[in-house]
């Protein structure tokens, strides 16, 4: 069903009204990390005090130049979700009315719709083994003379194949855009993975761990894209007299930049409680036959955003299906990012998937993949659960 991963976030959120901290408590995949509320209302009171509440106020400002020194990025510019991010990093490149760009379909919907909605036709190729990340070797077998970009995405914070896609991009002159929107904080061998490929995209919405409840932010290596980005997110208006292109609304108002200036204090200490809870689930987890866990490789530092599972059924017996009832019945909800995959919506049910494989991988991977809850709110007695249930 269209965009449903989205609609089961949003419902796993509308459910959670009431902190985990209680006995009889329900835990689902994600938390909201939701700021201090009397330093909140601080804010409130300056931006009242102000009456400037949105279209690059003071806040916005404060924000972008904080993240564009955390992500270490001569560009960084806020939008009001990460799709218009997408939509608009898309559009930054020009790219040939209905031309082609390669992405995968093991993602969020907003990535293919955001191909979509430019005019330009979504190419689906298969995913690796290794990290569920676009394969580049597909990759290459999908290139034709109608290509124009490759929109990567580091799903789950796994990070793509930078080196095998940049040397691709390059000898076929492609444009690489990564929707990095699980991988905010991310470094590879050191470097920002803000600072990879031509931009990069990421989301702040209410489930990721950096958020301002909806945002997004557009990162590029190269400060010249700074006013172009500017048109394109305020309607193509230079100035008063003057719209130059065919820009969209994607601001982000005063109340949400204060939100990320807060949040942007909890960030870490946040990741750092994820880290710890990713290393209690790789030891409970790991070494169960058929149970497959995501490692993180030596030289990535990890976003924190998602715990990942593959459950082989022939291996352990059941189906990655039956371990998320099972766990249900014990009030703790995971979530089977990504599946339905993009390929089985209605809108892209006859694009093929192209894959160097006799069958694309990714139909094995999304009938495997399960998120478990990954957030601070995940205490001893859910992973005790968590293990009696894989375990049993
Ligand atoms: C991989 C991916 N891309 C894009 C988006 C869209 O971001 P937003 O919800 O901020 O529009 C999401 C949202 O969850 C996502 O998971």
């Amino acid at each position: 069903m269209l965009g449903n991963n989205h609609a089961l976030k949003i419902a796993s959120q509308k459910k959670t009204p009431k902190p985990n901290n209680t006995a009889d408590s329900s835990l689902y995949v994600s938390r909201p990390l939701l700021p201090d509320l009397s330093r909140l209302q601080e804010y409130l009171e300056q931006i009242w005090a102000s009456q400037w509440v949105t279209n690059n106020g003071s806040l916005h400002i404060e924000l972008e130049k904080r993240l564009s020194n955390k992500l270490k990025v001569p560009t960084a510019m806020l939008f009001n979700n990460g799709t218009i991010g997408l939509m608009v990093a898309l559009k930054l490149f020009d790219l040939p009315s209905g031309s082609d760009v390669i992405t995968t379909p093991m993602t969020f919907a907003a990535t293919a719709h955001s191909i979509s909605w430019n005019g330009l036709k979504p190419v689906f190729v298969d995913v690796t083994e290794d990290n569920l990340t676009i394969d580049p070797e597909a990759v290459e077998a999908a290139i034709t003379a109608n290509t124009s970009a490759i929109l990567a995405v580091h799903c789950y914070g796994c990070i793509c194949d930078h080196e095998a896609l940049s040397a691709i991009a390059r000898k076929h002159r492609l444009k690489l855009i990564y929707d990095a929107a699980h991988a905010f904080g991310s470094t590879l061998n050191g470097q920002s993975i803000a600072t990879l490929g031509g931009a990069s995209v990421f989301s702040f919405h209410a489930t990721k761990l950096f958020n301002t409840l909806e945002g997004g932010l557009l990162t590029s290596p190269n400060a010249a894209d700074q006013e172009t980005i500017y048109l394109l997110r305020n309607f193509g208006i230079r100035d008063e007299e003057q719209v130059v292109s065919v820009g969209i609304n994607g601001k982000l108002n005063e109340v949400q930049s204060a939100i990320g200036l807060l949040n942007l204090e909890l960030f870490e200490d946040e990741r750092l409680k994820r880290r710890a809870l990713r290393g209690r689930y790789l030891e409970i987890l790991k070494g169960i036959d058929g149970v497959i866990v995501q490692e993180t490789p030596d030289n990535v530092d990890n976003s924190e955003q998602y715990f990942l599972v593959r459950i082989d059924p022939l291996v352990y017996g059941k189906t990655r299906d039956d371990l998320k009832v099972a766990l249900e019945a014990k009030k703790i909800y995971a979530r089977k990012y990504f599946h339905p995959i993009c390929t089985d919506y209605e809108c892209y049910r006859e694009y093929p998937i192209i894959s160097v494989r006799e069958r694309p991988y990714v139909e094995k991977a999304k009938k495997e993949v399960l998120c478990l809850p990954f957030h601070s709110g995940v205490e001893n007695r859910h992973l005790q659960i968590v293990r009696d249930v894989f375990r049993r």
